[in-house]
């Protein structure tokens, strides 16, 4: 078959992958979280062992939304309308004035990880297993670590904006202030990589040394950063679309103390997290503001930033579908 010929392999509106969903310490024991992302509504909660559940969040029966005064009973959770429960694999497990349960009464059951501190959803238009796994940050439980606490930042955007960034060479110095010496991306599976030196003035540790910056998306929507500095540090940035129109972006630092953890080395702490804040809100305002562009027009000197959207292509993609392009051939 001509390649002009070949069907077209239709995209999802949202890709496959890890999502973070909420902070861990928004799941209290006895109220559920409503949510929504990918145009649509999830309750989350916690077990009776303290296990993080995510769940479709409208009622099969009539429609209610779970989360917003529902009630945490027991391992499930009760819809406010007429109190079906539903537990964690997603089954209605009890109506209080029905012995008959109809077997329809479930809703679907997303695989969770709770990590670092966060909670992260697995979304999958084809409803397969997670493919891949988030890392585990072992600085999270270190002591000598200042924890990152995720800031949420709602922004009128679509994410394949701010995934264009990993591989956005030119724009630092006109958006950040920051000359790039080094700039090197490499595209691998499920992850991109960024490694950058910057001419940093205030991060750097000597005036008009560097500061190398190693970025690494984890899937579609977890980019994790390690600043190699005077105070090593990891950056997290999370993207979730709550619809085809905004995005929800948390944001966060975790900074290493060599020494005693002391007041002043606090404050440098947080004037980190304070200046990476800035910078990412300094892309914000960009992508807030501009246009799709589905077909730069690009010149010498700009990243692989074609190169960053196949990358991303992947996850919009069924898994099958290049053993189909190949077939199709
Ligand atoms: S709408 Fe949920 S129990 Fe009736
Ligand atoms: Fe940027």
């Amino acid at each position: 078959m001509s390649v002009q010929s070949q069907p077209a392999i239709a995209e999802y509106t949202y890709p496959r992958g890890w999502f973070m969903v909420a902070r861990g310490n928004e799941l209290e024991a006895a109220t559920p979280l409503p949510l929504t992302f990918f145009g649509r509504k999830f309750v989350a909660y916690r077990t009776a062992a303290g296990e993080p559940v995510v769940l479709d969040g409208t009622c099969p029966h009539l429609g209610a939304a779970i989360g917003v005064g529902g009630t945490v009973d027991d391992d499930g959770v009760r819809c406010p309308f007429h109190h079906w429960r539903f537990g964690p694999d997603g089954r209605c497990n009890d109506i209080p004035y029905s012995k008959i349960i109809p077997p329809r009464a479930r809703v679907n059951s997303y695989p969770v990880r709770e990590l670092n501190g966060n909670i992260f959803l697995w979304n999958d238009p084809e409803m397969g297993a997670p493919d891949y796994e988030l890392p585990d940050m072992a600085e999270y439980r270190d002591p000598n670590w200042v924890k990152w606490s995720l800031v949420r930042k709602d922004i009128k955007t679509v994410p394949k904006e701010i995934v264009d960034n990993i591989a956005d060479k030119a724009h630092f110095p006109f958006v950040h202030g920051a000359a790039i010496a080094e700039f090197k991306n490499e595209f691998v599976g499920h992850t991109a990589k960024q490694y950058a030196m910057n001419l940093h003035e205030t991060l750097a540790a000597e005036p008009g040394g560097g500061l190398p910056s190693y970025a690494t998306y984890h899937g579609p929507a977890y980019l994790l950063t390690f600043l190699d500095g005077p105070y090593p540090a990891w950056m997290l940035i999370c993207h979730t679309p709550i619809n085809t129109e905004h995005v929800a972006v948390w944001y966060g630092t975790m900074v290493k103390c060599e020494g005693e953890m002391t007041a002043e080395f606090l404050d440098v702490a947080a004037n980190y997290v304070e200046l990476g804040k800035v910078a990412f809100y300094q892309d914000v305002q960009i992508w807030e503001n501009k246009d799709p562009a589905p077909q730069p027009l690009l010149c010498a000197g700009d990243g692989p930033i074609l190169q960053a959207r196949a990358w991303y292509s992947q996850f919009f993609r069924p898994r099958d579908s290049d053993a189909q392009q190949v077939a199709a051939e």
